[in-house]
Order: C-alpha cells, then sequence, then structure tokens
C-alpha cells in the first residue's frame, strides 16, 4: 500500500513525539528525605536512575547496621534502605526529692515533665529533652519546701511550736498548738499549721467567758459554792433536801457558752395512797398501817396486788413515784373496812398467785 507523502511526514511527526515521550518517562530521582534516622547529607536536588548515594544515620541516630547505599530506580523512587539508624538513649532521669519525673521513653528529643509535690515549689527547669548528644537539656530540678513567714498570735493567745525553729520562716506542715491565757476560753481551731499555699490557717480567738451566779433550786441547795458569777470550766455542786431526790447531775460547770450545764431538779416523795391493804416495797411485804413513814422517794417502786377474778387468784402490779405522784393501779380495790378486819386472808395479796 502506498502513502502520500503528506501523510508520510505526519506520521513521522507523531513517531517523533512518541520517541520523545519514552525519554521523558524515565525520571529523575529527588534528593532522598531524611527518614527512619537516616538522611544524604550534601549532594544534589536530582539524581539520575541508576545513581547511587551512600547513606548516614542524622543526628540523633546511631549506626545499627545494614548496607548505607541506595540506588535510584528509573520510575523515579529510590530503593528500599536498608540503613537501620536508631535513636539514641539518655541516662533514666531519677525524680527529684518530693517530686516526681514523668516520661514516655528516654530517647534523642524524649521530654521529661517534672512536677513537685503539694507544700514543695519547683526550682529550675520544670521539663528537659534528650538531645542529640544523649544528654538531656536540663538539669533535673529541685523541689523545695513552701516556707510561711511567723503566725499571728492573737491578743491574750501564746503558741507551742512543734519543735524550736531558729529562722524566721518555717516549712511547710510545720505547726505548734495555740492556748489561751486563762481564763480566756480558746474558741476556732487551737492547731496553727504553715499549708501548702505558703500560708497560715485561720488562728483561733480567746475570749472571756463567764456563767451567771448559780441559781437557787426548789428543795435543794448549793454545796460549796460562791454565789458569784464563774469562769469556763468552774463547777457548782447542787444537794436536794430530804425526802426531795435529786434528778440530774449534782455537778454544774460553766460551759464555754456562757451558761451552766444542765441544772438538776429535787423530786418530791410520794405517799401510797392505799388505806387498807399489803403492799410489797424494797422486797418487803408489809400492811399499809406498819409502813411508816407511809412515803416512798421518787423514783422508787411500790407494788399492790390485784384480784383476777376468773382464776380467783391475786396477782403483784407495781406503780412509780414521780415527783409527788404515784397513782394507784386501777385494778385495785380497796376492800371495805369490816372484810379488811375480818376477812384479811381472802385479800388478792394474801390468796393463791395468779
Ligand atoms: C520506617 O520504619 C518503619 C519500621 O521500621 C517502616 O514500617 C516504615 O516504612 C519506615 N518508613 C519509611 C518512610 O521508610
Ligand atoms: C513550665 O515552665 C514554663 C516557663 O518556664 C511555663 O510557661 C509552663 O507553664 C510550665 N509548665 C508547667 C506544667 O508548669
Amino acid at each position: 500500500m502506498r502513502m502520500r507523502p503528506a501523510f508520510q511526514r505526519l506520521l513521522l511527526l507523531v513517531c517523533h513525539a512518541c520517541l520523545l515521550n519514552t525519554v521523558t518517562t524515565d525520571k529523575v530521582c529527588s534528593h532522598p528525605p531524611p527518614e527512619n534516622g537516616s538522611e544524604l547529607s550534601g549532594g544534589q536536588l536530582f539524581y539520575e536512575p541508576g545513581t547511587q548515594v551512600t547513606l548516614s544515620c542524622s543526628q540523633g541516630y546511631s549506626n545499627a547496621g545494614g548496607s548505607r547505599k541506595i540506588t535510584c530506580k528509573k520510575n523515579g523512587e529510590w530503593t528500599e534502605r536498608e540503613l537501620k539508624c536508631s535513636p539514641k538513649r539518655c541516662p533514666v532521669p531519677e525524680s527529684p526529692q518530693n517530686g516526681n519525673a514523668g516520661f514516655n521513653n528516654i530517647v534523642y528529643k524524649s521530654v521529661i515533665r517534672y512536677s513537685c509535690n503539694d507544700g514543695y515549689v519547683l526550682v529550675g527547669a520544670n521539663s528537659s529533652e534528650c538531645l542529640h548528644t544523649a544528654q538531656w537539656s536540663e538539669p533535673a530540678p529541685q523541689c523545695e519546701p513552701v516556707t510561711c513567714g511567723l503566725p499571728d498570735i492573737p491578743p491574750y493567745a501564746k503558741i507551742v511550736y512543734d519543735k524550736q525553729f531558729e529562722e524566721d520562716t518555717v516549712q511547710f506542715g510545720f505547726g505548734g498548738i495555740y492556748e489561751c491565757l486563762p481564763p480566756m476560753v480558746l474558741f476556732g481551731d487551737k492547731r496553727a499549721t504553715c499549708t501548702a499555699e505558703g500560708t497560715w490557717t485561720v488562728p483561733p480567738v480567746c475570749k472571756l467567758v463567764t456563767c451567771p451566779v448559780p441559781s437557787a433550786i426548789e428543795n435543794g441547795f448549793l454545796s460549796f459554792a460562791e454565789m458569784r458569777e464563774h469562769g469556763y470550766k468552774e463547777k457548782v455542786k447542787y444537794g436536794c433536801h430530804y425526802p426531795y431526790l435529786l434528778d440530774g447531775p449534782a455537778e454544774v460547770e460553766c460551759e464555754e457558752t456562757g451558761s451552766w450545764s444542765r441544772i438538776p431538779a429535787c423530786r418530791a416523795p410520794c405517799t401510797v395512797d392505799i388505806e387498807r391493804g399489803r403492799i410489797l416495797y424494797k422486797g418487803v411485804k408489809k400492811w399499809i398501817e406498819d409502813f411508816k413513814p407511809n412515803q416512798v422517794l421518787h423514783s422508787e417502786q411500790v407494788t399492790v396486788y390485784c384480784l383476777n377474778e376468773e382464776g380467783n387468784c391475786g396477782y403483784p402490779v407495781s406503780m412509780q413515784c414521780n415527783d409527788g405522784h404515784m397513782p394507784t393501779p386501777a385494778c385495785y380495790e380497796e376492800p371495805s373496812a369490816t372484810r379488811y378486819q375480818l376477812k384479811a386472808g381472802s385479800l388478792p395479796s394474801e390468796i393463791k398467785q395468779c
């Protein structure tokens, strides 16, 4: 088949273009970037396929074996790196006393973050980085205790320190105990402590506390007491005239509120309110006319006897004296004078007990 010259020329042009194309698809390699600790120092921007270069370990990495060579391939990429470079290791850091060194790793570029415990301040750098020289960039800081100046001493108070000290400052945690000069009373926290913030805890206050002249009680008396105001913690004693009985503590103390602790009362005795019958008192059975004087003291118990009609038997029922009141149990029946005189043996206290 014959071609026309014009067409031939066109074909030639096309073929020329296609030839040029095959030349330009042979790509060049760009300068290998630092990667996994290895790099090519110096050199050019581009390399022809087939070129071999020698890598070395980057700053902060050491050679851990493998061929250092890579070759530029026809596709414009480098052959895989065989050179192994491992990051340099810095010494294992130690935590500062009363502080902490926080880190995940100790290789090149690792960072330690230092902190101090409560009540300690960091003096020095709070972080340190592992350098290419396998040394930490900063020395370990110190954790120094927080200090306080001297605490305030409120009026009428003194402070007894935990121990003697010379300087005008004390360390966190140090403290003492406040005391009020008698008869002043301490209100608040008696412990003084230099806190982690470098300040003292709030001091207490010393106040004068007096209780009024102790009051008299009905049917009773004050013993060994002066009729004057009393100071905090002073005591007075109460008693009762017989047969009144003291209810509450005999000793009363002036409290820090300026009032007396519970003041006792004198409780009245009771009479057994029956005319004919037998009672049980302090384990002894007595006819009421033999119970002399007819008097039981406050809170004492007396037993009377009631009748159980169904069983025709007697049973005991107790009553208690409460400040002059001792009602007779409802089941108790007072016998007639005649029956009491002549048939006392038939009373519930004398017959068979239920
Ligand atoms: C770096 O090393 C890791 C493991 O050793 C590998 O998986 C990774 O492909 C390497 N990176 C490059 C870009 O070569
Ligand atoms: C560490 O110190 C720097 C300056 O010295 C400060 O800006 C930073 O807040 C500190 N970091 C911590 C966690 O204290």
